[in-house]
């Protein structure tokens, strides 16, 4: 446990040097990135600030000091960085561990580089080990349980998790994914569902992992 915390700082504050003075920086959530928030803290003085995907973030942004943007108000965004779950050789990936999915995409949307940190745990030949979290609307829980059912899968409600949008997650086990595209277009257009946490339109274009060794560099071509 020592041991993947220390590779998780060590891939956090590797993605420092990607980030541009003078920028306002897109900021995901998760273990690793509270490891890159401290880090950017120490470059406070040389960006506007940052962008957050949720509330945990916005907290430890705040503790650091570092100014909170609204994406309503920046017109450019150059970079975000976010960890994932499950990353696959096609830059797919699964989010939202942290239940912050739907803020995680917006922003991943907007930025024009997408950094992602993860030790290689996450890396995957086949996404779907990890549970798939899916952000849902309380009325609309029975209605997309049963078509993840549907798909294959066995749907399960967190437990004690309200997301920053007062919504639930429903975490989807067993599904086979064979084709991420599909399977996000499909359970992004049930009713009810606000977002799926597979990442197939917005991919990473670096992928930072860490390792016992350090830290490869992978970039999507
Ligand atoms: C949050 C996420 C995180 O990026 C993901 O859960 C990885 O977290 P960690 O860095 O703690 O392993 O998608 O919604």
């Amino acid at each position: 446990m020592i041991e993947l915390n220390k590779i998780k700082k060590t891939v956090a504050w590797s993605a420092l040097k990607y980030i541009c003075p003078g920028t306002v920086v897109g900021v995901g959530t998760g273990s690793t990135v509270s490891y890159f928030i401290e880090a950017l803290s120490t470059i406070k003085h040389l960006i506007h600030g940052a962008v957050s995907s949720s509330c945990y973030s916005t907290k430890i942004l705040k503790q650091f000091g570092i100014p909170i943007y609204d994406l309503n108000t920046i017109s450019f965004l150059k970079t975000y960085v976010d960890g994932a779950d499950e990353i696959n050789p096609d830059m797919y990936m699964i989010k939202g561990g942290g239940a912050a999915l739907t803020q995680e995409k917006i922003i991943s949307s907007v930025a024009d580089t997408f950094i992602c940190i993860i030790d290689e745990s996450k890396k995957v030949k086949k996404l779907g080990s990890f549970p798939l979290p899916v952000e849902v609307i309380p009325m609309a829980y029975s209605y997309v349980s049963n078509e993840l059912i549907k798909l294959g899968g066995i749907p399960k409600y967190r437990k004690n998790v309200i997301t920053d949008h007062g919504n639930i997650i429903i975490d989807t086990y067993n599904l086979q994914i064979n084709d991420p595209v599909s399977m996000e277009n499909k359970i992004n257009s049930l009713p009810g569902v606000v977002t799926v946490g597979l990442f197939t339109l917005r991919t990473a274009d670096i992928v930072l992992v860490g390792t016992k060794f350090g830290v490869d560099v992978i970039k999507n071509k």
